[in-house]
C-alpha cells in the first residue's frame, strides 16, 4: 500500500524541479509568475477569469483565489503533464462533463472553498491517476453514480461541509482504493445499505455533524479495515449489537460524542479489540455495555453524562483504578453518589468482579 503523508507532503509543496521537456512555451503567463523552465505556473489571486494556457512541460498550475465561475469541458486543452492543481476560492459553481479531459498526470486536485452545486456525470473522466481530492466546503447535494469511477487509485476523498443528504449505492463504484473518506458537516439522514461496498479498504471514515438518526449498520457491514470513525454531533439515540464487528480488528479511535446517546445495546463492541481513543463525552449514557472490553484503551472521555453509579459501571471503575489516565466522570444517579467522580465514588466498593461469561478452566491473562 502506498504511502499517503509521502505523498501529501508532495502535493503542498513544490514539486522537484527537472529539465523541462522540449517544446515548451518560452512564456509566463500573464500576471502568473513561473519557476523552472515553467514548470510551476503560479497566478494566486491575480484576477483571472480563465484558466491560462500552459504547455505540457507544466506540473503545477496554481490557480488559488481567481474569479473562474465555472470549469467547462476540456478547459486544460493542452496541459497534459499537469500533476498538481490548485482552483481553491476560485467560485466556482459547476463542473462540466470532462472538465478535466487529458490530464492523465494528474494526482493532486483542490476543489475545496468554491461555490460547487453540481458536478456532472462525466466531470472527472481521464483522471485514473489522481490520488487526492478536494472538494470540502462546496455546496455540494447530489453526486452522480459513478462519478469517482475514472480514479482507480483514489486514496483521500475530502467532502467535508457540503450538501450531501442522501448516499446511494454506486456512488464510490470504481475508487477501490480509496482509504480516506471525509463526510463531516453535510446532511446525511440516510446512507443507503451497499452506499459504501465499493469502498471496503477505508481506513478513515468522518461522518460527525451530519443527521443521521440511525447507526448506518447496513452501509457499513463490508468495511473491513476502518482505524479511525467519527459519528459524532449526529442525532443518535442508540448503537446497534455489532455495530463495528466487521472492522472491530482495526478500529482504533472511536468518536461518539455530542449525540445525545442514551444507550449501547448489550452487544455493540462485540468484535471490538484494539480501540486506544474512545469519545463519549456530551451524551445522555447511563451506563455501558458489557461488550466494551477498557484494556487497550489509552484516551477516554466520559464527560457530561448522566452516569449511574451502580454495579453496572464497576468495569470502568476497576480500569480506572488499574489506569494512568483517570477520565472526568460524574455520578448523576444514585442520590446518595450524586456528584461525585465516578474515580472517587464509594458507590462500587460493594461490587463483586463478575467473570466474563463463565467457560471453563482458569481465565487467561491478556
Ligand atoms: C485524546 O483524543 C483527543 C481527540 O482525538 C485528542 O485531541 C487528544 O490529544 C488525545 N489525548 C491524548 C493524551 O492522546
Amino acid at each position: 500500500m502506498r504511502s499517503a503523508s509521502s505523498l501529501l507532503l508532495l502535493g503542498s509543496c513544490l514539486l522537484a524541479l527537472a529539465p523541462a521537456g522540449q517544446g515548451a512555451p518560452a512564456q509566463c503567463p500573464g500576471q502568473c509568475h513561473c519557476h523552472g523552465d515553467l514548470q510551476h505556473v503560479i497566478c494566486d489571486s491575480v484576477g483571472l477569469k480563465k484558466i491560462p494556457r500552459v504547455s505540457e512541460a507544466t506540473k503545477l498550475l496554481n490557480m488559488q483565489r481567481n474569479p473562474l465561475g465555472s470549469l467547462s469541458t476540456g478547459s486544460f486543452g493542452e496541459s497534459r503533464g499537469l500533476v498538481s492543481l490548485h482552483l481553491q476560492h476560485c467560485q466556482i459553481r459547476q463542473v462540466a462533463a470532462q472538465a478535466f479531459k487529458g490530464l492523465k498526470k494528474l494526482v493532486y486536485l483542490y476543489l475545496s472553498n468554491n461555490d460547487i452545486t453540481s458536478i456532472e456525470p462525466g466531470a472527472f473522466e481521464d483522471l485514473s491517476e489522481l490520488t487526492y481530492l478536494y472538494l470540502d466546503g462546496n455546496q455540494i447535494a447530489d453526486l452522480p453514480k459513478g462519478v469517482f469511477a475514472p480514479m482507480i487509485n483514489l486514496f483521500i476523498l475530502q467532502l467535508n461541509d457540503n450538501r450531501l443528504r442522501d448516499l446511494q449505492p454506486g456512488t464510490f463504484a470504481g475508487a477501490k482504493d480509496l482509504r480516506w473518506l471525509h463526510m463531516s458537516g453535510n446532511q446525511l439522514s440516510v446512507m443507503q445499505p451497499g452506499s459504501l461496498d465499493d469502498v471496503e479498504n477505508l481506513a478513515i471514515l468522518h461522518l460527525d455533524r451530519n443527521k443521521l438518526s440511525l447507526y448506518p449498520s447496513a452501509a457499513m457491514s463490508k468495511l473491513r479495515v476502518v482505524e479511525e470513525l467519527t459519528l459524532g454531533n449526529n442525532p443518535m439515540r442508540s448503537i446497534p449489537d455489532n455495530a463495528f464487528q466487521s472492522f472491530g480488528r482495526y478500529m482504533e479511535k472511536l468518536h461518539l460524542d455530542n449525540m445525545g446517546l442514551e444507550k449501547f445495546s448489550d452487544g455493540a463492541f462485540t468484535g471490538v479489540t484494539a480501540v486506544k481513543s474512545l469519545h463519549l463525552d456530551g451524551n445522555k449514557l447511563r451506563s455501558l455495555p458489557r461488550s466494551l472490553d477498557f484494556r487497550t484503551i489509552t484516551n477516554l472521555t466520559l464527560t457530561s453524562n448522566p452516569w449511574a453509579c451502580t454495579c453496572t459501571l464497576a468495569p470502568l471503575r476497576r480500569w480506572m483504578d488499574s489506569s494512568r489516565i483517570r477520565p472526568d466522570a460524574l455520578c448523576a444517579s444514585p442520590p446518595l453518589h450524586r456528584g461525585k467522580q465516578v474515580r472517587d465514588s464509594s458507590a462500587f466498593s460493594g461490587c463483586k468482579v463478575k467473570p466474563k461469561k463463565a467457560k471453563k478452566g482458569p481465565l487467561k491473562r491478556h
